[in-house]
């Protein structure tokens, strides 16, 4: 998984990183050359006012000619990303939630796992229903707030397939740290295979044990924040599961995708991430086992 923001694949981030590499070697000169004048000046005084005049000017102008470099080459790459210009294609409103990302796509919701084609710029309008976030994916372009009442628009290229990391950048509450998510980025063919998968709804228990778990579901109260399509569709305050198995990740980006990390998170969310909206169960094994046995076909 790529984090890091030189070793970019995103067209607002190529932008970015020459920015980026201007500073650094603007600020890597004058650090070095400041030291040097240090360490000249401490063994040789200036005692002639005529030289030291001379001296200050001169590096008066060497200040002013680096700062000019920066104040342009900030405003040249500010400037609104050449994709925007041309318009976008795709759109996908995320929603920042306390702590995990609602995915909308024109026709289905997901959550934390954002799927993109590469090579196609995507809008991606950005929201917040509780306080404010900030949707950060470092390899692929720069952060953009998530402000309650208004809706940010941040346009981001994947130019290389790759899964990219995704990071909550402004401080939400006790578990910020752990509001993290995943681009993936693939084909365009690839994505309209999973976005097609994504769109269905969710499959009929096939097992006696997954009818039982479906049971489970509704009984524990499961089914009042978590939306499975052709379930039901009740809140949204919750990670819609209605293809739970087919993401790589649970409690976004905090626990790998995997039967025990489910069944711990399942009967205990507060000691993984305390704080977060999912009261503790007291299922059963018997019942956990079905309910495992359901959201795992869930793909
Ligand atoms: Cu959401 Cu920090």
């Amino acid at each position: 998984m790529v984090t890091s923001i030189i070793n970019i694949a995103g067209s607002e981030a190529e932008e970015i990183v020459k920015l980026w590499w201007i500073l650094f070697v603007i600020s890597t000169i004058v650090f070095v050359a400041v030291l040097f004048f240090l360490i000249v000046g401490h063994f040789r005084t200036q005692k002639d006012p005529k030289k030291l005049q001379r001296s200050l000017i001169l590096a008066t102008g060497i200040t002013t000619f680096f700062l000019l470099i920066i104040v342009v080459a900030t405003f040249n790459y500010s400037q609104p990303f050449k994709e925007e210009k041309k318009g976008p294609v795709y759109t996908i409103d995320v929603i920042g939630k306390q702590w995990w990302w609602q995915v909308r796509y024109p026709n289905f919701t997901t959550a934390n796992e954002l799927h993109v084609p590469v090579g196609v710029p995507i809008k991606f309008r950005l929201h917040s229903d509780n306080v404010i976030h900030s949707f950060w994916v470092p390899a692929l372009g720069g952060k953009m707030d998530m402000i309650p009442g208004q809706v940010n628009e941040l346009i981001i290229k994947a130019n290389k397939p790759g899964i990219y990391h995704g990071i909550c950048a402004e401080f939400c509450g006790i578990q910020h740290a752990l509001m993290a998510f995943k681009v993936i980025a693939t084909t365009e063919q690839k994505f309209q295979v999973w976005s097609t998968a994504q769109a269905q709804k969710a499959v009929a228990p096939q097992t006696q044990l997954a009818e039982q778990g479906k049971k489970v579901f509704i009984k524990a109260n499961c089914i009042k924040c978590h939306n499975v399509r052709g379930l039901s569709e009740l809140s949204e305050n919750a990670p819609d599961l209605t293809h739970l198995a087919s993401r790589t990740t649970l409690a976004a980006a905090t626990l790998p995708n995997r039967k025990g990390h489910l069944a711990g998170w399942i009967m205990d969310p507060q000691s993984i991430k305390p704080g977060n909206l999912m009261p503790s169960s007291n299922l059963s094994g018997e019942e956990l086992q079905a309910l495992l046995h359901y959201l795992e076909a869930l793909k």
